[in-house]
């Protein structure tokens, strides 16, 4: 793998594979010295042209935990953003020798253009794009899953069976894109729940059952419940009456807690709008694995840059 771009045309050996690795990441950053010497010599450039905290602090502590140098490249308040600029940042990251970029933007497609248009001899992961994709946040999300429903016995398993409803704002959640398509693959069944207003065109003739009532989806009570953050930087319009009234509706309040099944995992990708699509009692209960999926992203992250950028070849 050269490229960690979608989740979609991910195979489902190659996910396990990431996940299985992952366990290996785990055990070193359990460990008092939690360094490998996999990526010694290596140059990670994390190129962040949107605002971020944990996924970009996240890859540098798992590129530094493989030894890698990194350089944290963030465009904020420059004019980069897209087309010849995005050009003229890479072939200065190439001329600089980067060996693998991780990169997040605003513009759904920016990591696939920097892969492919030939400005740079880098391996590529994508950590979000616009509305798009954010394949990392579900490879965490379903190495979260896994470990919670299997534990020790993990390594190999797929999420088979398992039902997750993803609920809020899935018209602007490149989570909710990257978690159903990798769900999938990894033979879970997959439910949206959110009001119609923030509902993406398409999702008809998406693999995914579609709803509108948050109350009917945790009565079927789901193995996992993952609750969207309502992003307002991406809002241009008024998509529910009120913010009471959507917490009402579509957050997870502590009456809606109080009758999910014990066995329900209850997920957030951060950063949470607490007492809005979840309440702090939700996010802070033993059900939640919102820290568990912190601490994973760093292992899973490992794992992602020693695939693509530790054999220096396909693999
Ligand atoms: C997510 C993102 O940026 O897409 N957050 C993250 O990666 N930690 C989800 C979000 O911002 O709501």
């Amino acid at each position: 793998m050269r490229h960690l771009l979608t989740t979609q045309t991910l195979p489902r050996d190659a996910a396990i594979a990431i996940l299985d690795t992952a366990e290996d990441m785990a055990a070193v950053s359990g460990r008092e010295v939690k360094k490998l010497p996999t990526l010694r010599g290596r140059t990670v450039v994390n190129l962040f042209v949107e605002d971020s905290t944990r996924t970009r602090i996240s890859f540098e502590v798992a590129a530094k935990r493989l030894s890698a140098d990194v350089i944290n490249f963030s465009a904020k308040g420059s004019s980069l953003s897209k087309g010849e600029s995005l050009k003229d940042t890479a072939r200065t990251l190439h001329a600089m020798g980067a060996d693998g970029v991780v990169i997040r933007h605003p513009a759904s497609g920016a990591p696939h253009t920097l892969a492919h248009a030939g400005w740079i001899d880098a391996g590529v992961v994508n950590a979000g794009d616009g509305a798009h994709e954010h394949p990392t946040q579900a490879l965490l999300d379903a190495f979260t899953i896994r470990r919670r429903l299997h534990g020790e016995a993990s390594r190999g398993q797929g999420l088979d069976g398992v039902t997750v409803t993803i609920v809020g704002d899935v018209l602007h959640s490149r989570v909710a894109r990257s978690n159903l398509w990798l769900l999938r693959t990894l033979g879970a069944e997959v439910r949206f729940v959110a009001p119609a207003t923030l509902l993406p065109y398409g999702t008809a003739s998406w693999p995914v059952t579609v709803g509108v009532d948050l109350d009917a989806a945790i009565a079927d009570g789901p193995d996992v419940l993952m609750m969207l953050r309502i992003q307002h930087e991406r809002m241009h319009a008024a998509y529910f009456p009120s913010e009471r009234e959507y917490a009402r509706q579509w957050g997870l309040t502590d009456a809606r807690l109080a009758r999910l099944p014990a066995r329900t995992m209850v997920m957030h990708p951060g950063p949470m709008n607490r007492g809005l699509e979840i309440s702090a009692a939700a996010a802070d209960s033993p059900q939640s694995t919102v820290l568990d999926q912190v601490a994973n992203g760093v292992s899973v992250r490992m794992s992602v840059l020693y695939h693509l950028l530790a054999t220096g070849e396909a693999s």
